[in-house]
Order: structure tokens, then C-alpha cells, then sequence
């Protein structure tokens, strides 16, 4: 099935890689058009080569309200409409414990954490509020199974994550009848999402030995996603045809770990 978002205006924010790069790929598939906020040139140009002007790549930081505001601006200039946001781009804490970090170091990884994973997300809903208004859109924001669950991360990214299971109700709660909030929590997923660069943190989630096997012992199903695994289910939520009585939503997209049962091994496979 293609063209289930035929005519939309969408944004995704750190669109450049990884998962949010996997649902711009699938929104163009879908027939919208959408302006992507990237950190760099080279991001903006691997962009508009496969999709030429159905992207609108934006350099910006997400921690920065005036960004946030010209991604929407230009999308909406360019495209004229906007009926789907999907605030996306994160930072990660390699599972850093709580007690191995030094009080000042804790205050300003804090910070830098908490701008990029909530505070990015609840900036680009703000500069997004009119145009999603006029067109009854919706807001996708990309969750974590961190969201639900100690041990996937440290405590600020855990904690960062579960802020946002917050934020999609109230918001959902708010912004109703005209914009419908809801989320998709993806489990672990091959890409390289990177840590704090402010507090000097180059380490990528590609990089950490045994991953790979960590996250298919874990799983029920038995393996590490890809980001492509998780892209459809943010068509579904933002087709008006498909949700339009779907609010305040988290899809899980984790391989079934509500149901790993205290850590009992699966059954292998033959
Ligand atoms: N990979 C996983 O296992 C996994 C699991 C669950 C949830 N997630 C979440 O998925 C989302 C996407 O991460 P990913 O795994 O695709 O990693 P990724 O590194 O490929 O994507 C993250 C994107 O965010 C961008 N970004 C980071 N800081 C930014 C800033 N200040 N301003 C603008 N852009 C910024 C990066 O440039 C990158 O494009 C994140 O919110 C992450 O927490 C990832």
C-alpha cells in the first residue's frame, strides 16, 4: 500500500539518521513531503540526493527555540501545509550509573540530556501548534521502551524517557480536539545514536561490543530492529483515514518485552 499520506506536510526532527531517517524515507514513499531538521551538511545532502524536493533539510539544534521555529516556518513556506510533526532526535547515556558520576558532572549532563530528549521535543510541538491547528493534524513523538523500563539506559536517559509518557498525555490532553498527540516506543535498534558531545561523550550505540546479542537475548522475538522495523506504525498514526480516533497512544515496537517474564529465557529456534 503507498500514497497514505499523499499531500501531507510532515517534520521530523534529527531525520538525518537512524530512525528518524527511516520514517522520512517511508513518509516520501507515502507521498508527503517533509522538512527535516539535520545537524549536518552531509546529512542535508545524503537527504535531498535520494529525495530531491520532497525534503527540506534544516540545519539547526533542537535545544534551541529559534531553530525549532525556522524549521517550521521554512516547512510551511515550502510546503504550505503541516499535518505531521514527529519530534525525534535524542542523546544517550551509554547506561552510565547513577553513582559513578560526580555531582557537577551529573548537573550538566542533566542538562544537556534533558534540552535535547524533552525539552527539544516540547519546543518543536510549540513552534508547530498553528499549522497542525489549521490542518487537524498530529504530533508522533518517538518514545523508548525506556519509557516503560529500568536497565535500558542510566537514570537520565530512563527518567529523560519517561518524561515523555507525561508529556504525550498532557499534551494529548490538551492540544485535543484539534491535534492528536500519540508515540511510538521502539526497543533496541541498529543505529548509532550518540551520547553527550557537551560533557565530551564520542561514544556511538554502534560501538558497544555484543549489542547486537544483548538485545536479541533479551527480546522475545528474538532480535535487534532495524529502524526501517519501526517506520510504518508512524504512517498509521499520522493518516487521518487510519487514527483519527487515536489519541494519547504508545505503540510499542520492542519485540515483546512486557511479556519477557522476568527474564526467563525464550524457546530457541531450530
Ligand atoms: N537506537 C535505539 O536502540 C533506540 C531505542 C529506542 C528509542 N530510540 C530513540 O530514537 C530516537 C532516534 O535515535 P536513533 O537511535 O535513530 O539514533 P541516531 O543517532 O541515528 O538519531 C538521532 C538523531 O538526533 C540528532 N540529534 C542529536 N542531538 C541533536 C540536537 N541537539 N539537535 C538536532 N538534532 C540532534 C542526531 O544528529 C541524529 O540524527 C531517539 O529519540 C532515541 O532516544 C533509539
Amino acid at each position: 500500500m503507498t500514497g497514505r499520506l499523499e499531500g501531507y506536510g510532515a517534520i521530523v526532527t534529527g531525520g538525518g539518521k537512524g530512525i528518524g531517517r527511516a520514517v522520512v524515507d517511508r513518509f516520501v514513499a507515502e507521498g508527503a513531503r517533509v522538512g527535516v531538521l539535520v545537524r549536518s551538511e552531509d546529512d542535508a545532502s545524503a537527504l535531498l540526493a535520494q529525495h530531491g524536493d520532497a525534503v527540506l533539510p534544516v540545519l539547526g539544534d533542537v535545544r534551541r527555540w529559534e531553530d525549532n521555529k525556522r524549521l517550521v516556518d521554512e516547512t510551511v513556506a515550502a510546503f504550505e501545509r503541516l499535518d505531521v510533526l514527529v519530534p525525534n532526535a535524542g542523546v544517550y547515556d551509554f547506561s552510565d550509573r547513577f553513582e559513578t558520576l560526580a555531582g557537577e558532572e551529573l548537573e550538566a549532563r542533566f542538562h544537556e540530556l534533558f534540552s535535547v530528549n524533552v525539552q527539544g521535543y516540547l519546543l518543536a510541538v510549540r513552534a508547530s501548534l498553528e499549522p497542525l491547528r489549521e490542518s487537524k493534524g498530529s504530533v508522533i513523538f518517538t518514545l523508548s521502551s525506556s519509557s516503560f523500563y529500568a536497565g535500558g539506559g542510566g537514570v537520565l536517559y530512563v527518567s529523560s524517557k519517561h518524561a515523555l509518557v507525561g508529556t504525550v498525555k498532557q499534551l494529548a490532553f490538551e492540544l485535543a480536539p484539534e491535534i492528536r498527540v500519540n508515540a511510538v516506543a521502539p526497543g533496541g535498534t541498529r543505529t548509532s545514536l550518540g551520547g553527550l558531545n557537551g560533557a565530551g561523550d564520542n561514544r556511538s550505540l554502534a560501538d558497544i561490543p555484543g549489542f547486537d546479542a544483548m538485545v536479541s537475548k533479551t527480546v522475545p522475538l528474538g532480535f535487534l530492529s532495524e529502524p526501517e522495523d519501526h517506520a510504518s506504525l508512524y504512517v498509521t498514526l499520522a493518516s487521518r483515514n487510519e487514527s483519527r480516533f487515536v489519541t494519547a497512544e504508545i505503540i510499542r515496537s520492542d519485540g515483546g518485552l512486557m511479556v519477557r517474564g522476568g527474564g526467563r529465557k525464550r524457546k530457541e529456534t531450530a
